[in-house]
This record gives C-alpha cells, structure tokens and sequence, in this order.
C-alpha cells in the first residue's frame, strides 16, 4: 500500500501544484490515493484514478468535519494544508486564516490514524517581510518578531507543534515567496497573471508599460518562488525523515532586480519598457512606502480594452479573466522600498537542489495562462 494524500486548497495555486506533481512523477505504489478538497467544486486540468474529490469547508467547527472526513481520509498519511481566505485587511484575515487550520487539523487527527506527516503552507510574511525591512535574505532560525498587526503564520504554526506533540508523525512548515503560479480559478494574490493582463493591455493601448513601484523596489533585490518548484520541495521534505519537524524556506534559487526583469517580461508580451525607467517622485526613505501610480487606477477603466482586445483575438471565453486581476495586492506588494528575499540555504543543507530561472518561471506560468485560454 502507497502513501496517501490529502490536499487542501487543490483549486489554489499552491494546492493545485502539489496534486499536478503527484499525478506527473508518482507512481500508485508510491502515492496509491490522492484526495484532494477545495471549498467549492473541483476544477483542475489533470485527471488520475488515484484522486478523489471532498468538497469542505474548514470555517465548519472540527466536529462537524470529522464527520465528512471520517470515511474518505481514514487512510491519509501526508496532509498538505494550501487553504487559505484572502481578505483586504489584517484585522480580517488573521483570524479567519487561523481558525481554518485549527479545524482542518483537529478534524484530521481524529480521522487519519496513520498519519505520517502534516505540512502546513505559510509564507515570507513569516518574517514580517510585508511590514518594512528585515534581515535579508531571511532564515528559517531568525527569531519571531511581535508586530503590532497580528500575523496569522504563527499561531497556525504553534497549533501544529503542539498538536504534533507526543504524537508519531511530523510536521512541516513551507515558507515561500510571492508566488508564480497558474490556476484557472481567481486567487487572492496572483502576480503573474495580473502582470499579464497589465503587459497585454499595453501592448493593445500602444503605450510603454513601466512599472508601477519606486526607484527603491525597481532597484532593489527580489525573489519569487514558482508554484511547482514548491511542490517539488514541498513532497521532498515531508516524505524524507531528515527533515521532520523543521520549517523550510523556498523561492527559485536566484535573485534579480526588477530594473531589468521588468523589460524582459514586457518584452515577452511584445510591449516596451525599459531599465531605464524614469520616476515622477523622488526616491522614498528606505520604509516608507510609495508608488509612482497605482495599478488599482490603472486597471479601472480598462475592462472594455480587454474585451475588445479578447474579441479581436478570438478568445471571447478570456474576457472573465480581467476580474481575476490582483491589482490592489500588487499594489501592496510594489509599494515596498526595501529588499526582502529568503534564504533557501537550509533545504539545500537537507539536501533538496530544485532551483528555476525566475525569468523563466514567469514565461512558463504566462503559458500555461494561454493553454488554459485564460489570456490571448
Ligand atoms: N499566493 C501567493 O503569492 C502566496 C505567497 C506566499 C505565501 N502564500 C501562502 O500560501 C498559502 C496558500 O495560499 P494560496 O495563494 O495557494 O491560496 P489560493 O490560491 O487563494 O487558494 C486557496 C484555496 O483555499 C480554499 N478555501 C478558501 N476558503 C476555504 C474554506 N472556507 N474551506 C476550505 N477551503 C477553502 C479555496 O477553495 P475554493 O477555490 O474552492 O474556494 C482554494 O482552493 C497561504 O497561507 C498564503 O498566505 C501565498
């Protein structure tokens, strides 16, 4: 009998990679079940005897899921928690963030008596990376900081140390980056397609494409972390019994500027940008925050160029995927003025060496967009 998966959030960008890399490099006497849950109904690309679809809603109290689960992930040994509710606020999002694992987990222990491991999916904001400069590239033993805006990692963290306890299986933590990655469903934070939709409208409007940041974030140091290299780790640690119990940072392996990757993507989508951009405001305090303009007031009144241009192409169906825009979270993530990366020095040490081209990251998520006719 093979291990048995449960993955959450399978219609996010993060769950999703998890279940496309199951079913491309797993065989059924490694991996003999892939079960796989979302809120609302299962939409993926991939198809698998092995998976088997359980609609949950983590908000339900833990009772109440144990009772769907019981049946369905009585034989889950490695649960991989991506669920997540995006909201405009901290205020809402911390609490309804945490109160979603706590469920899925207490629900979990009571059904799955063979579990193994338990992997949860935070992120960079960990290391308050969201919030003004950090110790940088940011490692996995830097120690905690209270803010004074709560950040929903930490007790979703602390529940799953104690909870592990005392108990034969181990937990993960996976730390990524701003994530690059595709699904067909809207997603709370999704740079690439929003870059896409800002690049494609562009090049219709024959207008350059700069970057809406400040010179500090344009010439700062970054990192991304691409949706299936996370996978990749993300199997790679919770199945190797070196790494139980530890926290694992993972971007692509590489660093860039956005001076010069941002006329590498435009070039991409044929519109022009250059690193020689120039700024309207001066160049902000390292902490401040600013933008030179705003893809939230950009993207307002733009719905109607993207319908035509859609109709122009012959891909009618792409039209919705305007709606999928992040602009305002991509305000927030461009608006920074300091340099915030990660250090992926620790799952190297364990042993994992994935790494990508951010670059390429980017073209092979672009891609994926237009094979799912999501862009033209
Ligand atoms: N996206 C990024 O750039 C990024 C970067 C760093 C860290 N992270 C972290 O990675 C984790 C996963 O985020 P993600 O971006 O991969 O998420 P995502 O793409 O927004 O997907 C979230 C998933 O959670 C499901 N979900 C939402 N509400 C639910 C509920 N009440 N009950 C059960 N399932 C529910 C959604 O299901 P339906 O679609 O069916 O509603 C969806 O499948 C989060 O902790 C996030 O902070 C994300």
């Amino acid at each position: 009998m093979g291990k048995s998966a449960f993955i959450t959030g399978a219609n996010g960008i993060s769950g999703s990679a998890i279940l496309e890399y199951l079913v491309a490099n797993t065989t059924s006497e490694q991996w003999s079940e892939i079960i796989v849950t979302s809120r609302s109904p299962f939409k993926t690309t991939v198809s698998d005897p092995r998976i088997r679809f359980i609609a949950l809603d983590f908000t339900e109290d833990s009772s109440k899921l144990a009772e769907k689960m019981r049946d369905v992930c009585k034989s889950v040994t490695h649960a991989y928690f991506c669920s997540y509710i995006h909201k405009e606020t901290f205020e809402e999002l911390n609490p309804a963030n945490r109160s979603l694992f706590e469920n899925f987990l207490d629900s979990l222990i009571e059904v799955a008596s063979g579990l193994e491991n338990v992997t949860l999916q935070t992120g960079g904001k960990h290391y308050n990376v969201h919030l003004h400069p950090v110790a940088s590239p940011a490692r996995e033993e830097d120690p905690r900081v209270k803010e004074t805006i709560d950040n929903f990692y930490y007790p979703q963290e602390d529940h799953l140390i104690a909870r592990q306890r005392g108990s034969k299986w181990v937990w993960n933590v996976i730390r990524p980056e701003a994530i690059i990655g595709s699904t067909q469903k809207p997603n709370g934070m999704n740079e690439a397609l929003t870059l896409a939709l800002y690049f494609s409208i562009c090049k219709e409007l024959g207008t350059d494409a700069p970057m809406p940041t400040n010179q500090r974030y344009w010439g700062g140091v970054d990192d991304v972390s691409y949706a299936p290299l996370i996978a990749d780790l993300t199997i790679f640690v919770s199945t190797n019994p070196r790494c139980g119990n530890e926290a694992f940072n993972v971007t692509n392996g590489d660093y860039f500027t956005w001076r010069y990757m941002w006329p590498r993507l435009a070039a991409y989508f044929g519109v022009n940008a250059t690193s020689d951009q120039v700024f309207q405001k001066e160049v902000p305090k390292e902490g401040d925050i600013q933008l030179d303009f705003t893809l939230a007031d950009w993207s307002s009144d733009k719905k109607e160029v993207w319908n035509k241009l859609c109709d122009k192409k012959g891909v009618p169906g792409a039209k919705d995927t305007f709606e999928f825009g992040t602009w305002q979270f991509q305000d927030w993530v461009f608006q920074r003025t300091w340099s915030a990366t990660l250090s992926v020095n620790k799952a190297r040490k364990f042993g994992w060496n994935g790494h990508i081209d951010s670059y390429k990251s980017f073209t092979e998520t672009f891609d994926r967009f237009r094979s799912f006719g999501m862009i033209p």
